[in-house]
């Protein structure tokens, strides 16, 4: 391991089957003034909105609400939340749900206080908070995306198309606590759990395909992948295994909660394609992810040889016995793609809306990142949503 790094993780975390009892734990640390913040509607049909406002009501807590916060949270929505907490002046924002309701408290989080447009700040300028930022918690019910415990908040301008990741190097914007139950995510169609499974998938991917020295952090990652590969396929068959929707939710947690980020350029440009296909089309974030994975590391393979060799053998166990270094390589692309098509996976984006025509303005609306094995060329990225039409 070369690189060098300081690791701080603030976000408490409390796992499994009755975690919500940990609410009454957590609530009495904040003042009176809750936001309450959910998406389209799940929690009430599930009966986690019912839950959790019970347990608010019983410390004694006055509660605003912000609900249809929508997937891939647009700027606007973050406009009117803002709005709400300020008249509310809240003490605590309570996000409920998934990823998206997740990082748009976040967003609001560090935007109510902000005295600058938030997206030129946070979102074209890339700059941290300078104001107070009012704490998060999460009741996490969509498993994927790792907000419950990072510092991320992605929202979408629909009038640019843009879609924007901005991840806070500030703590004070990660969750101060997170609860976990899997049970919660029982409830997710089968089309939201493959997707949030293929998120964790390639969270790791963007971390472990990049650098070449010894990193722990690669073998950590191998191991996450192997035990996420293995849970996905019995939760794929059997959705109500409460053992493998466990391991999954944990795995999506450590994933993206900057751990295997350490001693690591890491690459994220499959995310940044994905994030251009989303911004046009609204696509569910992890099919985006795998409608362009395969043609972008087939193309970035030959520069990260060695690694995407390693992938093959420790993650997919493919004997390199008598194979040349390709060979090996291509074996475990091959053997992630039938793992893709077993969890049915979309893997292409004109599945998702995308269109021929949209070729150039996908292209506009991509960030070319540095840290994996090979800076795309804006030919390159033209050609990458090409093969996955
Ligand atoms: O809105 P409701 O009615 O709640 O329905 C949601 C939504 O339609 C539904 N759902 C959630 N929990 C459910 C449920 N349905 C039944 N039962 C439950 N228990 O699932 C749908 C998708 O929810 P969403 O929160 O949008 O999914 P996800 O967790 O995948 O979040 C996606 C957002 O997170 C961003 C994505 O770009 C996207 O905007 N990301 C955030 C990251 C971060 N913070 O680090 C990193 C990721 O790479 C990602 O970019
Ligand atoms: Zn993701």
């Amino acid at each position: 391991m070369l690189g060098n790094f300081s690791y701080c993780n603030p976000t408490k975390l409390y796992f499994g089957d009755g975690s919500l009892s940990y609410l009454d734990t957590e609530l009495p640390k904040y003042g009176k003034n809750v936001v309450l913040i959910y998406g389209g509607g799940s929690i009430k049909k599930n009966g986690i909105y019912d839950d959790v406002m019970k347990i608010l009501e019983r410390n004694g807590k006055n509660v605003a609400e912000i609900s249809g916060v929508m997937p891939n949270p647009t700027l606007p929505k973050l406009y009117e939340g803002v709005e709400t907490v300020r008249r509310h002046q809240a003490d605590l924002l309570l996000a409920v749900g998934g990823g998206s309701v997740c990082d748009y408290a976040k967003a609001v989080a560090v935007s109510v206080n902000c005295k600058e447009d938030p997206w030129e700040k946070y979102y074209l300028r890339f700059e941290e908070p300078d104001c107070e930022v009012v704490p998060v918690g999460c009741v996490l019910t969509m498993v994927g995306t790792g907000s419950e415990m990072n510092a991320g908040a992605v929202i979408t301008n629909p009038d640019t198309k843009q879609k924007i990741g901005k991840v806070f190097a500030d703590e004070r914007v990660m969750p101060r606590f997170s609860i976990l139950n899997p049970k919660y995510t029982l409830t997710l169609p089968h089309y939201q759990m493959v997707s949030g499974i293929y998120d964790i998938f390639n969270h790791i991917c963007e971390q472990y395909f990049s650098g070449e020295d010894d990193n722990t952090s690669d073998y950590i990652s191998e191991g996450l992948m192997r035990s996420l590969l293995h849970s996905s396929r019995i939760a794929n068959r059997d959705p109500q295994d409460y053992e493998a929707r466990s391991n999954i939710m944990w795995a999506a947690t450590w994933a993206l909660n900057t751990l295997v980020a350490k001693g690591k350029t890491t690459d994220w440009m499959v995310h940044m394609l994905g994030q251009a296909v989303g911004a046009y089309s609204n696509a569910t974030h992890g099919m985006t992810l795998a409608a362009v994975s395969l043609p972008y590391y087939r193309h970035i393979m030959p520069y990260g040889l060695q690694k995407f060799k390693r992938f093959a053998v420790n993650v997919f166990d493919v004997d390199p016995a008598g194979k040349s270094d390709e060979q090996v390589a291509q074996e475990g692309l091959d053997a992630m793609e039938a793992w893709m098509r077993e969890l049915g996976l979309v893997m292409n984006i004109s599945e998702l809306g995308a269109t021929e025509d949209m070729l150039e303005g996908l292209a506009d609306s991509t960030l070319v990142m540095a840290g994996g094995y090979k800076a795309l060329s804006r030919q390159e990225i033209i050609d990458i949503f090409k093969e996955s039409l």
